[in-house]
């Protein structure tokens, strides 16, 4: 008898013809989010899941599974998975690492781009039809150009962020848990600062942290007050590294200038008062969502769950190394 396992939400097919190879295979091709409770009924007699970051599984929800053996997330980030829980309980769990970093650092480039020259605000007011006509101080932003670009979190996304700002001709500063080598630094041209020397000086702070209770919060009132005011901020990492009601009233006072936001701290609700704010540009956590990207994350998933359970040893099992 196959193994069975949970798709929690839609996938692309080839990955579910991929899993079916393996497995007894329970998909979402409907995509109707599940709660706890229905997660965990629907998990109550499965030895897998390939999950999302919108399904929490906890140590509550792994009491009520206990033929579980796998757990493989359809992302890098695994904040949504309690890992002490996980090992505790026997259960593996995985991530995609790799293979969306390109993706999610073209992305925060959309939204430099688009928050330092008011792209959305713009299309906005011409769809409104309130154009009239050209004018020489007709949405002023701020040039990217020869600026200076903070990196808050100088791994794989970040670095590759980092190397594309060379284009721009800007100068590139990290703040980073550890200092990166001398070969990641010339390679990216970035230098390491301190954390208040990377708040002082970066024009565009782009922060790129996994979101953990040591992140929870690591930009907040306290943080924008040593920005410049006319600084951008940029987040395509997680919600609750950023304080999003802190950072609404740093955008209201002009303590800093604008920012480009892919992910919220309560997603998908978002504090209201982001929808009223024009110097902020907002997409809904899609950082990595080219075809190409999603379906390489849906497949690693899928490869990862495969191994897990024919050989106990899955290529990206959690926690990462160090
Ligand atoms: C990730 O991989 O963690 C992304 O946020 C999912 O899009």
């Amino acid at each position: 008898m196959k193994p069975k396992i949970l798709v929690t939400r839609e996938v692309f097919s080839e990955a579910l013809d991929f899993l079916s190879r393996h497995f007894d295979v329970t998909p979402n091709q409907a995509d109707t989010p599940m709660n706890p409770e229905a997660l965990a009924e629907a998990l109550a007699d499965k030895d897998g899941a390939l999950t999302t970051l919108s399904e929490r599984i906890d140590d509550a929800l792994l009491a009520r599974c206990p033929k579980l053996k796998a757990v493989c997330n359809i992302a890098v980030g695994f904040n949504n998975i309690d890992l002490k829980a996980c090992q505790a309980r026997g259960v593996m769990a995985t991530n995609t690492p790799g293979v969306l970093d390109a993706s999610t650092a073209d992305f925060t480039w959309a939204l430099i781009l688009a928050t330092a020259r008011r792209v959305t605000e713009a299309e906005q007011y011409l769809r409104a039809g309130k154009w009239t006509g050209w004018k020489l101080k007709q949405f002023l932003g701020t040039d990217v150009n020869h600026s200076t670009l903070g990196i808050l979190g100088m791994g794989r996304i970040g670095q590759a962020v980092a190397r594309r700002a060379r284009g721009f001709d800007m100068t590139v500063l990290y703040h980073n848990s550890r200092r990166l080598s001398a070969e990641v630094e010339k390679d990216c041209h970035a230098a390491y600062v301190s954390m208040d020397d990377l708040l002082a000086r970066a024009d565009i702070l782009s922060v790129h942290t996994p979101y953990s209770p040591a992140t929870h919060h690591i930009l907040g009132a306290a943080q924008f007050a040593k920005m410049k005011p006319g600084a951008i901020l940029i987040n395509a990492a997680r919600g609750g590294v950023v304080d999003d009601a802190a950072l609404v009233e740093a955008l209201k006072r002009g303590t800093i200038a604008a920012a480009g936001l892919d992910v919220f701290e309560n997603e998908p609700a978002l504090h209201p008062d982001f929808l009223r704010l024009t110097n902020v540009v907002l997409t809904p956590h899609i950082a990595s969502s080219s075809e190409a990207t999603r379906r390489r994350m849906a497949m690693l998933a899928a490869e990862n769950l495969v191994a897990a359970l024919t050989t106990g040893k899955p290529p990206n099992l959690l926690p990462p190394p160090a």
